[in-house]
């Protein structure tokens, strides 16, 4: 689904000086400086929104140059900009994947937001249809299919397939762009975040499908190459010296500082390793180790997860983290 990225206004500093001269009136109109504050607040309102709009302009560039007539959502993407996420799929190189919202997606968040779809749908196994279907297990199942016999559209019947979590995230974007005459008269949730929330949430209602790999992606705010590294698991063995200290990784290995990272990858974020005491922020994280969230975890433990418990300060080298995850691969 190919969608335009925001045009930034046309002039972003005429945006900013109005700003500015706003505040600037004011102060002169009470000397005393009782505006002080909402002068310097606007200033400030001012910077930021010239930088978002900074932002906005970059990333339209750049997906313009990446897109160049084409609109696939390359399979790694360039590079991302810190905090412009919601260009959708397909926006551009700078948007982050849908994966890796759902990567740190959260149930219970997913819970509460499905607040929103209770006044037309069930969700527990066996509960009645209302104005739309129930959706136990709905992951998985036939787009407008069963259902109870439910009085699917035309429209939605349509479609064909099975709801994924590529259907599933652009219905819930916006139901009537995948159905144009949709009768879930619903106009979507905007947030890739929330939307994420609500899926890992259905998907633990009777799904439980696996989460799909993020694509690799650099560290937030560095241009690094649009090639994927190569991990080389001799070099990743020889770099895990540094994690030896408080990780052993042997199958069995005891748990020391660290627990025992023996089958690590694919396997759940903190949890069992016999026992193992994990902080609170990793048990929270929910979803499991694959390539980019071990990409993340390794590069800063602590900006990955709020209050960890691993004090290491992260490897700065991508191949130095490609070939330890290539090494902790081999580890079974
Ligand atoms: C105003 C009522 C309404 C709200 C609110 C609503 N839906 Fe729906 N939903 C429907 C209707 C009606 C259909 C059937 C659509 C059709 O047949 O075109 C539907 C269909 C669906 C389907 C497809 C079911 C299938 O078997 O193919 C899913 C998935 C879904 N809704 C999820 C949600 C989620 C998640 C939310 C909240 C974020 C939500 N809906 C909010 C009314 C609603
Ligand atoms: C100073 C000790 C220490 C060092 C050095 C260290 N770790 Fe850790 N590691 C920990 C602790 C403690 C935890 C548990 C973190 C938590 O609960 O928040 C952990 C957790 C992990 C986890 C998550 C395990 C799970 O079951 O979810 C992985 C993966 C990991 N470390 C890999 C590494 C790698 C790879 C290195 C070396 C590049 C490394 N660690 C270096 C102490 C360390």
């Amino acid at each position: 689904m190919a969608k335009a990225v925001r045009p930034a206004p046309q002039c972003p500093l005429q945006a900013v000086r109005a700003l500015t001269r706003a505040a600037r009136e004011r102060t002169r109109a009470f000397p005393n400086g009782a505006y002080r504050m909402a002068d310097r607040f606007n200033t400030i309102a001012g910077w930021t929104l010239f930088s978002g709009i900074v932002a906005l302009g970059l990333s339209s560039i750049a997906g313009h140059y990446f897109e160049a007539g084409k609109f696939e959502k390359p399979e790694h993407p360039g590079y991302t900009i810190a905090g412009v996420t919601e260009e959708g799929e397909g926006g551009g190189a700078a948007a982050a994947p849908f994966e890796s919202f759902l990567a740190k997606a959260d149930v219970a968040k997913g819970e509460a937001s499905f607040k929103k779809c209770m006044s037309c749908h069930t969700i527990e196994q066996g509960g009645a249809n209302g104005q739309g279907p129930n959706l136990y297990a709905i992951l998985g199942d036939g787009i407008a299919q069963g259902r109870g016999g439910f009085a699917f559209s035309d429209s939605l019947k349509g479609v064909g397939g099975k709801w994924d979590w590529t259907s599933l995230n652009h219905w819930l974007e916006n139901p009537s762009a995948m159905a144009s005459g949709t009768k879930m008269s619903f106009a979507g949730l905007t947030d890739p975040q929330e939307r994420a929330n609500v899926m890992v949430y259905l998907n633990a209602k009777g799904s439980n499908l696996p989460l799909p790999a993020v694509p690799a992606t650099p560290a937030a705010g560095a241009a690094a190459p649009a090639v994927a590294l190569v991990g080389d698991a001799a070099k990743g063995q020889k770099s895990f010296a540094k994690c030896a200290s408080c990780h052993t990784i042997a199958p069995g290995g005891p748990n020391g500082q660290g627990p025992n990272l023996a089958g690590i990858f694919g396997d759940k974020k903190g949890e069992g390793r016999g026992g193992f005491a994990f902080s609170d922020g990793l048990k929270a994280m929910g979803g499991t180790w694959d390539d980019a969230s071990l990409d993340a975890w390794l590069t800063s433990p602590s900006t990955y997860v709020q209050g960890t418990k691993m004090s290491f300060a992260g490897l700065t080298d991508a191949q130095e983290r490609a070939n330890v995850i290539a090494y902790l691969k081999t580890a079974k």
